[in-house]
């Protein structure tokens, strides 16, 4: 087969494989260490087609690189790792291609090329995974998908040091999608954002999940974030995911970190304030909504 229907195959082979998949990512007896630091150690997890899934655990246990892992930008030293059905250890960047063009990641941090502006950003996963698209529909797509997370479209020739933290959150929003994701990988999306700019982040990932019908990877930090839009939360603690489910699920276990972590002073505050919205929303009669 010439290369180009073998390419073209692939993706098909890749597109049936996606629509059949109900668990987004798999993954097993994951295990990752460096030098005499084990970080991870027969790590298993279940992410669910179509689900917005939280990561939880304390700094430094694993939840970047678990991240990391799951995109190929860190080979563990054991496991296996499904992406939409399809292993992703040991394959070359090139094999995995068609699956990879199928994610977007915002890592922690935002990590924008500095010296590009908000829209050659967005249009760098377009110009590597898709060569043949002109320069005049990449620059309509790069402004679409700045529209889409809610940033002015005036913020695409921007350079990312005229930003503030939260539009610059948006910017790199903007280049995980720029490539229509199935899969949205989002590293601490809200942290340093002041609580009503992450309130509206977290709108947003919201929304882009349900109209976009994302699946969402989603690690964080933020209760508020954890309450107000994750279908299931995963605890990572001693090396591996020690739980997940539901917020109403964990509460149920008596694991010492989960307890104090989601019944703490901070972790009362955000339930209190999601069973506000709650009670607000049920009083609220249906035509007085937004
Ligand atoms: N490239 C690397 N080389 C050496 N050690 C690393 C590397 N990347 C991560 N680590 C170590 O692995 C552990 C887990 O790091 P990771 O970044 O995944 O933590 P995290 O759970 O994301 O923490 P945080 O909540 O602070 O972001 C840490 O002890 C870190 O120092
Ligand atoms: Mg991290």
């Amino acid at each position: 087969m010439a290369p180009e229907a073998e390419k073209a195959a692939e993706e098909q082979r890749v597109e049936e494989s996606i629509a059949r998949s109900e668990v987004a990512i798999s993954v097993r007896g994951l295990k990752n260490g460096f030098g005499e630091q084990l970080v991870h150690d027969g790590l298993d997890l279940d992410v669910r087609r179509g689900e917005i899934l939280g990561v939880v655990g304390g700094s430094g246990t694993g939840k970047s690189v678990l991240m990391r892992s799951i995109i190929g930008l860190q080979t563990p030293l054991e496991g296996e790792i499904h992406v939409f059905g399809e292993s992703m250890i040991g394959r070359l960047d090139d094999e995995a291609l068609a699956i990879r063009k199928r994610w977007g990641v915002l890592f922690q941090g935002g990590a924008l090329f500095s010296t590009l502006t908000v829209a050659e950003n967005v249009e760098v996963p377009i110009r590597e995974y898709y060569p043949n698209i002109g320069p005049k529909l990449r620059d309509e797509i790069a402004a679409y998908k700045i529209r889409l997370t809610g940033l002015p479209e005036e913020a695409g020739p921007k350079y990312p040091s005229e930003l503030s933290g939260g539009m610059k959150k948006r910017a790199g929003l903007a280049r995980a999608l720029a490539l229509d994701p199935d899969l949205l990988f989002l590293d601490e999306p809200t942290a340093g954002l002041d609580p009503i700019g992450a309130a509206a982040f977290d709108d947003q990932t919201r929304k882009l999940q349900q109209t976009l019908g994302l699946t969402v990877f989603l690690i964080t930090h933020d209760l508020d974030t954890l309450y107000s839009i994750c279908d299931r939360v995963a605890v990572l603690a001693d090396k591996k995911v020690i739980a997940v489910g539901t917020i109403d699920e964990l509460l149920a276990l008596d694991h010492p970190w989960i307890q104090e972590y989601f019944n703490g002073p901070r972790g009362r505050a955000a339930t209190a304030a999601v069973k506000r919205e709650k009670d607000k929303a049920a009083q609220t009669p249906p035509e007085g909504r937004q």
